[in-house]
C-alpha cells in the first residue's frame, strides 16, 4: 500500500512524526509531501531533524500569501504530484491551508483521501481554520476523529459512516517526547535565567489575535503585566506585525523569544508555572503534562481540557491575570487524547478501509 501524506505547518509535522514511524514498521510505503506553506527553519526542518522523520520526498515551495494564492498555488502544483504517485491514500492533517489544497485536489483525482483529527469544530465561522476543517471533513471519504466529541460533530454533520475513533496522535508524539526528556530542563531556563516553576510560556499566532494591531497591542500588555516573566516563543507572523505595527513585545515582564524546536518546546512548558497561548496543540499538551492553560480565544475545539479544569479561556487582561493565578487543578487520570497508539490504528485502519468507502 502507498500513503501520500500532505503536510505544510509546523503542527502537522508534529502529527506526522508518529504516522511515518507506524507507517514505515507496517511496511507501508509513504511519501511526504511538503508544501512549503511554513519554511522557517524553526518552523519546519527542526522538526523533521528532531522528530526523526527524514526529508519529505516532494517539496512544493508554496511558501506565504493570502489564502486564496496560497491554496490556489498548493492546488496547481498537487495534482502533478498525485498523478505521478498514484496513492492508495492520501492523508491530510488537521486544518490549514494545505489540508483543504491536498484534500480537494485528491478528491478530483478520484483518489481516497483519509482527514486525520476530522471532526473538531470552534463554530467560529470567522476562523480559517474552521473553513478548513468544515471543507475538509465533507469533502473525504474516511475521517479519522481524535476524540468522541469530534466523533458526534462528525455524526451530527451525517458523516457517521465515514468516521472511525482512532485517538490524537499528538499524544503518541508528545509521550514519547516526554520519555526522551525525562528531568532535563529546557535551555531556555540557563539562556534566559529563569527558575523552574517561576515562569509562564506563551504563544499567540492567530489571525484574530495577531492581525489587528489594538488587538495585538493589547494582549502584549495584558502578558507584560503579569506577576512573572513570560516567555512568548513568537511565531513569524507576531514578530511581522509587531514591527509594522511599531508595538513593543519586549515589554514589563514579557520576554519575546523565537519559536522552540518540539522538544525544548515540551520540556520548557514542563518546566513552567503554566501555559498562556491560542495553538490548539499546546492547549492539549499542558493538559498531557498537566500543566494549568491559559487560551486566549472565545471558544475552543479541545473542549475535554476545560471540562477537566485544566484550561479557561481568558481575552480580556483580567481574565488572562486571573487563569494564569487560579489555583492548581485537580488531578486527573482521564484520557480523552487516547492511550499514545493512534498513529499505529490510524496505519491499521487505511490498510483495512475498502477504497470505496464513500458513501
Ligand atoms: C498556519 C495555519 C494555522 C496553524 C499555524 C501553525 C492556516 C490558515 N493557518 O498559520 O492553522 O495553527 O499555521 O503555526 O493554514 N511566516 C513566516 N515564515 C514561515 C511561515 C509563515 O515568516 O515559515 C509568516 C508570513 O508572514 C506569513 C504569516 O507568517 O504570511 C502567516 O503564515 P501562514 O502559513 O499563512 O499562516 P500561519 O499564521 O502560520
Amino acid at each position: 500500500m502507498k500513503i501520500v501524506s500532505v503536510v505544510g505547518a509546523r503542527p502537522q509535522f508534529v502529527k506526522l512524526a508518529p504516522i511515518h514511524k507506524a507507517a514505515l514498521a507496517a511496511g507501508v510505503e509513504h511519501v511526504i509531501v511538503h508544501t512549503g506553506q511554513h519554511y522557517d527553519p524553526m518552523l519546519s526542518d527542526v522538526f523533521f531533524e528532531d522528530l526523526g522523520i527524514g526529508s519529505p520526498g516532494v517539496h512544493l515551495g508554496v511558501g506565504s500569501g493570502s489564502h486564496g494564492i496560497q491554496t490556489g498555488a498548493m492546488l496547481a502544483a498537487l495534482d502533478g504530484v498525485f498523478d505521478e504517485h498514484r496513492p492508495d491514500w492520501v492523508l491530510v492533517y488537521g486544518d490549514t491551508n494545505s489540508t483543504v489544497a491536498a484534500a480537494l485536489s485528491a478528491v478530483k483525482m478520484h483518489i481516497p483521501v483519509a482527514h486525520l483529527e476530522a471532526g473538531l469544530r470552534s463554530f467560529n465561522r470567522r476562523m480559517p481554520e474552521e473553513h478548513n476543517r468544515v471543507m475538509t471533513d465533507h469533502a473525504a471519504d474516511l475521517l479519522l476523529a481524535p476524540t468522541q466529541v469530534a466523533v458526534d460533530h462528525l455524526a451530527s454533520e451525517g458523516l457517521a459512516e465515514r468516521t472511525v475513533l482512532v485517538g490524537d496522535v499528538m499524544t503518541d508524539v508528545l509521550y514519547e517526547v516526554r520519555d526522551r526528556i525525562g528531568s532535563a530542563h529546557s535551555g531556555l531556563l540557563a539562556e534566559l535565567d529563569l527558575r523552574a516553576g517561576e515562569y509562564y510560556l506563551a504563544t499567540i499566532h492567530r489571525a484574530e489575535n495577531t492581525d489587528d494591531p489594538a488587538r495585538l497591542t493589547e494582549i502584549a500588555t495584558a502578558l507584560g503585566d503579569l506577576d512573572r516573566p513570560v516567555v512568548l516563543l513568537a511565531h513569524p507572523r507576531v514578530v511581522a506585525k509587531a514591527a509594522t505595527h511599531g508595538i513593543e513585545l519586549n515589554q514589563g515582564t514579557l520576554i519575546a523569544h523565537a519559536p522552540l524546536a518540539y522538544p525544548d518546546l515540551i520540556a520548557a512548558a514542563l518546566s513552567s508555572a503554566g501555559v498562556v497561548t491560542d495553538s490548539g496543540g499546546l492547549q492539549k499538551e499542558a493538559f498531557l503534562l498537566r500543566v494549568p492553560c491559559t487560551t486566549v480565544r472565545t471558544e475552543t475545539e479541545w473542549v475535554e481540557t476545560i471540562d477537566l479544569g485544566w484550561n479557561v479561556l481568558a481575552n480580556t487582561a483580567e481574565e488572562i491575570a486571573a487563569g494564569v493565578s487560579r489555583a492548581r487543578p485537580s488531578d486527573t487520570d482521564a484520557t480523552p487524547y487516547g492511550d499514545g497508539h493512534a498513529a499505529a490504528r490510524v496505519v491499521d485502519v487505511l490498510l483495512n478501509a475498502a477504497h470505496d468507502a464513500r458513501p
